[in-house]
């Protein structure tokens, strides 16, 4: 299963699954590639909801790793091409000698190693701060959102926004409108998501800035007048 959902930036009840895969001697596999870096181990003294430390939704969920593997990989919040495995030790060992990505690829590129150690040593020293001002960016675009009615799946405050249309066949038209505004979205277009599902997905980084916010925000507003927004009150998820 996914970790935070790639297109609803939601994560799931990951007690909840961990919970009825132990009861039934099962093992949980979860793919954290969007919460990995963003959510982490929850505190009383976390400065943003997202948690600390970005490590991930096992930790997030105040889960333990005992029946559960967790995938995650460097390539969104870390901005490099690599990946780790975070398993049971008995699991370790089986894809060590099972595993044939493990045993034929080659070595991670040595760039990579370097931007991840370089981008630990961020983590370490501001990356609370860095997500906290992530949150707040993302919080300002759920508002406006809000506030103009607009539908949305995420419930979550993390930073994946999909916006879904009221008309799907206006999905060209909206992709450029945002791109010639100098906002690059991902679309999801029918057939890659059913019509009713189709609409943009917008990442905030933690190098966004408040300016650049504004710019996405007024954007939406034109949208939103022009009725191309699915509503709230017409959503179908
Ligand atoms: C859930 C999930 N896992 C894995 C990946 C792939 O990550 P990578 O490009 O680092 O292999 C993606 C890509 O977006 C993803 O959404």
């Amino acid at each position: 299963m996914d970790g935070v959902n790639s297109m609803t930036g939601n994560a799931p009840d990951l007690q909840a699954f961990a919970e009825v895969a132990r009861r039934h001697g099962a093992l949980l596999y979860v793919d954290d590639a969007h919460g990995f870096g963003v959510i982490g181990e929850r505190s009383p003294h976390e400065p943003s909801p997202y948690g600390l430390r970005g490590n991930s939704v096992v930790r997030y969920a105040d889960e333990s790793y005992d029946g559960l593997v967790l995938v995650g990989g460097f390539s969104k919040s870390y901005s490099s091409l690599l990946a780790f495995v975070a398993c049971p030790t008995a699991i370790k060992n089986l894809l060590k000698v099972a595993a044939p990505p493990y045993l034929y690829s080659g070595p991670s590129p040595v760039a990579s190693l370097a931007s991840t150690l370089a981008g630990f040593e961020v983590n370490e020293r501001k990356g609370d701060l860095l997500r906290a001002d992530l949150y707040r960016m993302t919080r300002r675009v759920l508002d406006a959102l809000a506030e103009l009615g607009a539908a949305t799946p995420n419930r979550s405050g993390l930073p994946i926004i999909e916006v879904p249309l009221a008309d799907h066949t206006q999905i060209d038209e909206v992709g450029r409108f945002l791109f010639e505004r100098g906002i690059y979205v991902t679309l999801a277009a029918y057939p890659l998501v059913p019509k009713d599902e189709v609409g943009f997905r917008v990442q905030l980084t933690a190098v966004n800035t408040d300016a650049e916010i504004d710019r996405l925000i007024e954007a939406l507003e034109l949208l939103s007048d022009r009725g191309e927004l699915r509503l709230k009150s017409e959503a179908t998820s």
